[in-house]
């Protein structure tokens, strides 16, 4: 099994560009089956999870042509059969194709979706969307099948604002008839991102972005082309990754406001950054204090950086809290970067860690547990002295587009072998 190799300490200079969003980009990809005509897609990230949803495409008998940070998708010759379970559980966001399949044909048949196990992850929220827009859900041994004889609008309360769920109630919606209304709705950048992808194919949804979104029913969807945003997650690990060890390092490409509660955080710390219009620059790292996390749903600090947010905070004096209010099981990183010297308790109930700093990180073999815990530990690896290997790298390739490339291209010591 390949391993990433890092020899840390080393300082980065130079630029790093960051790629179109994981998380949109996984819904756009389902989203464009909607659509009878081509849609083009661009800035699109090198990484598994693309890589499988073409294979769910590809089943579907779909048209999907990649080039470099592109994908053309025609979905006119699809054929509505059942996604595998081995296909359904390669990757989270393959339940959006429940939204998109129910939307385009009124009935889908699939599997309980994968994705890392940081919780239970249940997909109730979904069910409930679907089932008000007049579906009908038969659900036996983590096998769905969906199906309405007519999907008509309705009004939808979320009982948590669930990215999912809101990103796959607006799939469903956008070609049932009348008017959905999702109430306390997730406002994350990648559902407006997702929202805007379908307006410009004539959709008409109103309000993504706020906790009220509107969804008023259209025939048709044309083709249209579309941009993925930048990844704001990728942009939060390479800023963390800049202020322990970057020196004049730019991290372009971004958008700072989608990453206002990471820089107040970081800055609180004693981070001293440029922030320019979509970059961000590192002068040199300094003397860093110890903060308090608390993860929430957007504008709040996002759960898919906490986790690389405790190796930093292994590098500030005094001692840290970190309380995880999104998922249940999201501390799994922690056990590894103990491994490497980190001083760091997880409560019990596996809700809040304390981390004391400042602490020298020392190179040893550690393994990924999920996608942002791997993360975490390459971030580890990078300031610790001596080399790391990191194991289940599948993990974290699944998320991050060129990691080897891009760090070795600003100085890192870094290899899979
Ligand atoms: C998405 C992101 C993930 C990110 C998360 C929160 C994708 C593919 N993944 O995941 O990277 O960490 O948003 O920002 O975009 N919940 C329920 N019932 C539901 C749905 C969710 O109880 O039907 C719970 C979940 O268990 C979790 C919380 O709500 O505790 C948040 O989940 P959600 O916002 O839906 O996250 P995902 O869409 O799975």
């Amino acid at each position: 099994m390949p391993k990433i190799k890092i020899e840390g300490g080393h300082k980065l200079s130079g630029t790093i560009t960051i790629s179109g969003a994981k998380n949109s980009v996984v819904a756009l990809i389902p989203a464009a089956i909607l659509c009878d005509e081509t849609v083009t897609i661009s800035n699109v990230p090198d990484i598994t999870d693309v890589d499988d949803l073409e294979k769910i495409l590809i089943h579907l008998n779909a048209k999907i042509e990649r080039e470099t940070g592109k994908v053309v998708i025609n979905s006119s010759d699809i054929i509505n059969k059942e996604i595998t379970e081995d296909l359904s559980k390669k990757l989270r966001a393959s339940y959006y194709f429940m939204g998109a399949l129910l939307g385009k044909f009124n009935k889908v048949d699939m599997y309980f979706p994968g994705g890392c196990a940081i919780g239970a992850r249940p997909i109730n929220l979904h069910l409930k969307g679907f089932e008000l827009l007049g579906a009908k859900i038969t659900e036996e041994d983590n096998h769905f099948i969906i199906e309405a004889d007519k999907l008509k609008g309705n009004n939808i309360y979320l009982d948590f604002p669930s990215v999912g769920a809101t990103i796959n109630i607006m799939l469903a919606a956008v070609k049932a008839k009348g008017k959905t209304i999702i109430d306390n709705a997730a406002q994350e950048p990648e559902i407006v991102n997702i929202a805007t992808f379908l307006n410009n194919m004539g959709a008409k949804i109103k309000g993504a972005g706020t906790s009220t979104i509107t969804i008023t029913g259209v025939k048709y969807l044309h083709s249209c082309f579309h941009e993925v945003i930048p990844d704001r997650i990728e942009a939060g690990t390479y800023l963390i990754i800049g202020s322990l060890l970057g020196h004049n390092l730019k991290i372009d490409n971004m958008i700072p406001n989608h990453l206002e509660a990471l820089i107040a955080k970081l800055t609180e710390a004693g981070v001293d950054m440029e922030i320019g219009l979509d970059n961000i620059v590192i002068k040199e790292p300094k003397e860093y204090t110890a903060t308090d996390i608390k993860t929430l749903v957007y504008p709040g600090f996002p759960t898919d950086l906490q986790q690389v947010m405790v190796t930093f905070l292994t590098q500030c004096n005094g001692k840290s809290s970190v309380e995880e209010t999104i998922y249940e099981n999201r501390f799994q990183n922690i056990k590894e970067l103990r491994k490497m010297g980190a001083k760091a308790k997880v409560r019990k109930d596996n809700r809040k860690a304390s981390i004391k700093g400042k602490v020298d990180l020392v190179g040893t073999d550690v393994s990924a547990t999920d996608l942002r815990g791997g993360a975490s530990l390459l971030v580890a690896a990078l300031i610790a002295s001596g080399v790391t290997n990191i194991d289940n790298i599948s993990y974290i390739l699944r998320g991050y587009d060129k990691i080897v490339e891009k760090l070795t291209n600003v100085g890192a010591k870094i290899e899979i072998i």
